[in-house]
């Protein structure tokens, strides 16, 4: 695993916590950015992020942060950082055009033996990849902001994307301590923004009738159902929530679901619905105003870093 190297294309803030990913695992990480300041930037960040991983006790790998911290290295040349790499992951902004013209160079340099991730959040890969000659070593590996606290990383194929390009990849994440899963086939949203945006419609929904308070809608996630979802999945919830197991669950309780989900109305425009966006936003920033975000992302990363430990914990 020493001599493997990895390639990362954009260092910001995910390119970044691929870089620390990738090092606590023992991997050569290469980081890339157009901008060559940005590099600069991201070692100093990274070294002191390393630092204070170790001195909370929040270190992943079994790896010294000094030792961590000299796999990592800059590069401004894309030819160099493709060379000889076993995984290039892409983080460069949620911008298709400038993906597909990333992609089209990177085309030009990559190896056979090297697979191609992107980390975008929202693109399915056959977008920028159809008509590349190594469009079969691509696929997307999508993390969950932060990546270091959230181990889970969706892995999604072209419809051309090869089965050895995925397999690797999925035993390249569960390497680094990550908790893959893998769709069979794209989709838009793929699984997780699929699911997410499903309970944001419906508390946008309860919010905008006057049902239930920001704060309160929130609260029946962080206090009620988010409890259980963070061991187990909305299926074996139910599973375990009636006496015959999943079968009997939903042949109790399908129907009143069935009724339930009737009665939500139709998918909300949450961009064009102005005055149910200021009535939110009201809330929100009364809960935590904007010059208290920062504050409250540490406190959120904090408390990942502890569940996550908790979790590891556990048989
Ligand atoms: P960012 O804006 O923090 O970083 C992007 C970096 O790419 C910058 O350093 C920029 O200088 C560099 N860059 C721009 N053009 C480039 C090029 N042609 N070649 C090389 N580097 C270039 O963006 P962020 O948030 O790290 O997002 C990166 C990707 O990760 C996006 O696809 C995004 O959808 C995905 N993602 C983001 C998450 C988030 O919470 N921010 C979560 C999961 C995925």
């Amino acid at each position: 695993m020493g001599g493997q190297r990895i390639g990362i294309v954009g260092s910001g803030l995910i390119g970044r916590a691929w870089a620390l990913l990738f090092a606590s695992a023992g991997y050569r990480v290469q980081l890339y950015d157009i901008l060559e300041s940005q590099i600069a930037t991201a070692l100093d960040d990274l070294r002191e992020e390393l630092q204070q991983l170790e001195a909370k006790g929040a270190l992943r790998g079994s790896l010294t942060a000094a030792v961590q911290f000299e796999l990592i290295s800059g590069c401004t040349q894309l030819k160099e950082l493709v060379q000889d790499a076993l995984h290039i992951q892409e983080c460069v902004p949620e911008q298709l055009q400038l993906k597909r013209s990333l992609y089209a160079q990177l085309d030009e340099l990559l190896e056979p033996q090297t697979v191609l991730a992107s980390s975008t959040s929202t693109f399915m890969p056959s977008l920028f990849s159809e008509s590349l000659k190594r469009r079969s070593q691509i696929l997307v590996a999508h993390p969950l902001n932060p990546p270091y606290f959230i181990p889970l990383v969706e892995l999604v194929p072209a419809p051309w994307t090869t089965e050895e390009a995925l397999e690797r990849t999925r035993l390249l994440m569960l390497a680094l301590g990550q908790r893959p899963v893998v769709l069979k086939r794209e989709i838009q949203g793929f699984a997780t923004n699929r699911i997410q945006y499903a309970i944001l419609n419906e508390v946008w929904r309860l919010v905008s009738t006057g049902i239930i308070s920001v704060a309160d809608a929130d609260r029946v996630l962080s206090d009620g159902l988010g409890m259980r979802y963070a061991l187990m999945g909305s299926l074996e919830t139910a599973h375990l929530n009636a006496p015959g197991g999943i079968a009997d669950y939903f042949q109790r309780f399908g129907g009143e679901i069935a009724a339930v989900s009737a009665t939500y109305g139709p998918t909300p425009d949450m961009g064009a619905e102005a005055e149910t966006l200021a009535e939110i936003a009201r809330q929100c920033e009364e809960l935590v105003p904007l010059e208290a975000l920062p504050a409250r992302r540490a406190a959120r990363d904090e408390f990942l870093t502890r569940l996550a430990q908790l979790k590891r914990q556990l048989p």
